[in-house]
């Protein structure tokens, strides 16, 4: 059916990331807008488009004069403040106008990676032990080496390199330390899994499926660690972004699918319930599968691991917004 839609979104102005030279990842947003703009209007329906500036009372009285069925939520918060992601979704609520993806609680959970995996570690869903450690509390670190150094709230691999896996006590001092000095909170220290990386897109409210599963492959020199680092998500040219490639429908057995997309799908319904979400995975050493990551509303512009992967799936770029809105309206 035709539908009035509203696509909301962060207007990108300048931040803290413009000095990290970290802005590529920030205004991804509009890639995103213009392709859901383009589909929905493909889809035959009604689109206007309304991006958001601070302050958020001015935020929201532009959303309380919308007058559509839903919204395309495209909204990640103002630039440089995530934990602002939540307001639009929020008010939305309160406003009682449907919304594309993922409710306000799931977005506030998902920003503190820790407070996931706590969710994951009373659950049967496998997920790698972890600490969150700061300069005064490093003396209580218990874990065993190797180690991987990440921020405890940021996404989009900010904040990660090389120098985050770390395999002994200097360098998870140096690397804590710099996420302290960096973003201003406790690092989340976990145990490294070196083996095969995959994600999946898993979408849908009560019924859920997943899309067809990317493996993140990396053809680097052996002294290299493998990890999806900044470089190798938003820097063309750099070694790690010319030695990580993206394999969608990821080469696995029948069994592995099996089982990648089961714990996927168990991840979707422990922390994320509704909409849709990307699960980062891992395999150990000996191939025992964990959610590294779960990212509600993850990025669908064309290009990302989303958009891919519903083209493996068979269906149009349209055809995935068309869903998308479909779950929002469910
Ligand atoms: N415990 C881990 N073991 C191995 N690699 C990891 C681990 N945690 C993160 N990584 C690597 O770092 C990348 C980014 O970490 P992730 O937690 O997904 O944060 P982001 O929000 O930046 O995507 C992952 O894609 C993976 O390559
Ligand atoms: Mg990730």
């Amino acid at each position: 059916m035709r539908q009035r839609v509203a696509v909301v979104y962060n207007e990108p102005i300048p931040s803290r990331y413009d000095r990290a030279n970290e802005e590529k990842a920030v205004l991804g947003v509009l890639d995103a807008v213009k392709a859901v703009e383009e589909a929905l209007r493909q889809l035959g329906h009604e689109v206007s488009l309304l991006p958001l500036v601070p302050p958020f009372n001015v935020a929201r009285q532009k959303l309380a004069a919308l007058d559509v069925g839903v919204v395309f939520n495209l909204f990640e918060g103002f630039c440089g403040e995530p934990e602002t992601e939540v307001l639009v979704p929020e008010t939305l609520t309160e406003l009682g106008i449907k919304y594309t993806g993922c409710r306000p609680s799931v977005l506030r959970l998902a920003l503190d990676k820790a407070a996931v995996k706590k969710v994951l570690k009373k659950s049967i869903v496998p997920t790698p032990d972890f600490q969150v450690l700061a300069i005064n509390n490093l003396h209580d670190f218990k874990l065993d080496f190797p180690c991987i150094v990440k921020p405890r709230a940021e996404d989009a691999s900010h904040g990660i390199s090389a120098d985050s896996l770390v395999r002994d006590f200097r360098s998870l001092e140096r690397q804590v330390r710099f996420i302290s000095d960096s973003f201003h909170s406790g690092a989340l220290v976990e145990h490294y899994l070196g083996g095969r990386e995959f994600n999946a897109t898993v979408m849908g409210n009560s019924q859920c499926s997943v899309l067809p599963i990317s493996e993140i492959v990396y053809s680097l020199p052996p002294e290299v660690p493998r990890i999806l680092t900044f470089a190798a998500k938003w820097e063309p040219g750099s070694p790690y972004f010319e030695g990580t490639k993206v394999v969608c429908p990821a080469e696995v057995t029948v069994s592995e699918l099996e089982h990648i997309s089961k714990t996927a799908t168990s991840a979707f319904r422990l922390v994320v319930g509704q909409g849709y979400a990307r699960m980062d995975m891992r395999m150990d050493e000996v191939g025992k599968l964990n959610i590294i990551e779960v990212n509600p509303n993850p990025d669908i512009s064309p290009g990302t691991g989303a958009a891919r992967q519903s083209k493996a799936a068979g269906m149009s770029y349209a055809e995935f917004i068309g869903e998308i809105i479909e779950l929002a309206l469910e």
